[in-house]
């Protein structure tokens, strides 16, 4: 009763000399671990495997963050039995004590704020106003969904059924069960966080597969969980490959849902995989996948040219491009075409690359596979498009790219239509808004898309038939807030689920209806 309402977590402001000397600070401490062993954690006991994830810091290759536990088959076993028996207590904790939980883990990570941020500037290569947002962002979906799931217990409250003589009818949101959580490595906490957060306050327990390459993050959630009292089996910390024990997971017969966010093609192996039925198996699976983007602006010509230019360039080039948002499109009418492109290159020329503890805007890609895929991707930019910035790898020790822009693509050409991923951004021209419209909405994803106009029948035009699950005007299409902008996308963009939104837990539970006469 005397919880204070839902507020998104500040950003910290790192011209601040105090806040800028906690996060060097922060940094330092964090570099002072380096190397560390991290087990894998099945119903609260720790292991050390012989078989180790080496989780690097992709700004400085010769940097060892940790050295990760790899679990096995074996392992993945054990953790299914291990919150399968959690399950059976945890699912009858009162709400109030699950939400709780959450709401203690977002206070101490709010004091511990920069750590967090420091591991991810360190493992993940984010500039430290993409990490610190980062961390905002889970402490937001610690606090929303604490407060949702009480929402939920207060359901014949807040929305009653509908009344019939004689009878009390009551809705009550059960869990589901064990579920397999497989968070991403470009938001090593925000998403890890929020995915888990979402399963467990609904009373499921968890089996959560970090990324690999983000291990040492989600280590430090799952530790916090714990030090904030997340009883033992409720999460199972299990790093390993995807391939190995994530299809195994998936496959097995006592899953009961999977909640997954990362690319189309382990998106759909997902599904398909739990699709399958084993034969001692009771339900259908859920699967919750928020996949890719192919997001973009439309720039028409009356908008203001200096705004779009500068959304373009941070939409496309924020943390590399690599954001499943990420505006790697523009499109734009062309009255103003040559202007924006313009305006886009110089604003590229002025971006800094560098190594991400020094704050550099733009910092390295995940890893070489990334790296060689999005090099890849630039040369096949080279013949679809006239090269206006960038071009190729940059200096540094890690998995440095310049920021890149190619203008006068066409709309079927693959850099229009493939996911990089990585710090590439296409640029189309088109002859008026609605024919931008429309190529903006040739793609087989939907998540995000921005539309800058001062035109307010065209915003309504654009409101109306831009086709994805997060549209903005006059702003770029990155940095959805929770509670502010659920989050998720159309099409081979995932299921929709909508992240920081109230229909966000629903996809955890089950509805129960009681309906009782004397
Ligand atoms: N939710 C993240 C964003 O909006 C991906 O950029």
């Amino acid at each position: 009763a005397d919880l204070p309402a839902f507020a998104n977590e500040p950003f910290t402001d790192f011209t601040l000399p105090g806040n800028k000397a906690a996060m060097e600070g922060a940094i330092a401490a964090f570099k002072s671990k380096l190397g560390r062993h991290i087990p894998l954690t099945i119903g609260g006991r720790r292991t050390l495997t012989e078989e180790r994830i080496v989780s690097i810091n992709p700004g400085k290759t010769d940097e060892i963050v940790g050295y990760v536990a790899k679990a096995t088959r074996e392992h993945a076993e054990e953790a299914m039995s291990a919150a399968l028996e959690a399950f059976e207590s945890w699912k009858r904790v009162g709400v109030e004590e699950r939400a709780d939980l959450l709401l203690r883990a977002a206070a101490l990570m709010r004091s511990r704020k920069h750590a967090f941020s420091a591991a991810m500037v360190v493992e993940a290569g984010k500039n430290w106003s993409e990490a610190d947002a980062d961390t905002a962002e889970a402490i937001d979906f610690l606090g929303f969904y604490a407060r949702e799931m009480l929402r939920l217990s207060e359901a014949n409250a807040l929305r009653p059924l509908v009344r019939t003589p004689g009878e009390n009818n009551r809705i009550e949101y059960l869990p589901l069960g064990v579920g397999v959580v497989v968070p991403p490595w470009n938001f090593p906490l925000a998403i890890c966080a929020g995915m888990t957060a979402a399963a467990i306050v609904c009373g499921n327990t968890v089996v959560l597969k970090p990324s690999s390459l983000t291990p040492v993050v989600a280590y430090e959630f799952y530790s916090l969980l714990e030090e904030v009292g997340l009883p033992p089996g409720v999460v199972n910390f299990l790093p390993g490959s995807g391939a190995d024990i994530g299809d195994y997971l998936t496959a097995h017969p006592r899953t009961r849902f999977v909640s997954f966010t990362g690319s189309k093609e382990v998106g759909l192996r997902i599904n398909k995989l739990a699709a399958e039925t084993a034969e001692d198996q009771r339900w259908i699976k859920r699967v919750i996948a928020e996949m890719g983007g192919k997001d973009g602006v439309v720039v028409d010509e009356t908008a203001d040219l200096d705004a779009a230019a500068s959304a373009i360039v941070a939409g496309a080039f924020g943390f590399q491009g690599q954001k499943c948002s990420a505006g790697s499109r523009a499109i734009v009418v062309e009255q103003v075409y040559d202007e924006i492109v313009g305006k886009i290159a110089a604003a590229i020329g002025k971006l800094t690359i560098g190594l991400p503890e020094t704050n550099a805007q733009i910092g390295p890609v995940a890893d070489r596979r990334a790296y060689d895929k999005i090099l890849d991707y630039i040369d096949v930019g080279r013949a679809e498009g006239r090269l206006i910035a960038g071009g190729g790898k940059a200096e540094g020790n890690g998995y440095y790219i310049e920021p890149t822009a190619f203008a006068d693509v066409a709309p079927q050409a693959r850099i229009m239509q493939e996911e990089i991923f990585g710090p590439v951004l296409a640029i189309a021209k088109a002859k008026d808004y609605k024919e931008a419209i429309e190529i903006f909405n040739d793609t087989e994803y939907g998540l995000t898309g921005s539309f800058f106009s001062k035109d307010e029948d065209r915003i309504a035009y654009a409101l109306e038939e831009m086709f994805c699950g997060n549209l903005y005007v006059n702003r770029k299409c990155t940095g959805a807030l929770v509670g502010v902008h659920p989050f998720g996308g159309f099409n081979m963009s995932g299921t929709d689920s909508k992240a920081g939104g109230y229909d966000y837990l629903l996809l955890f539970a089950q509805a129960k209806l009681t309906s009782r006469r004397r």
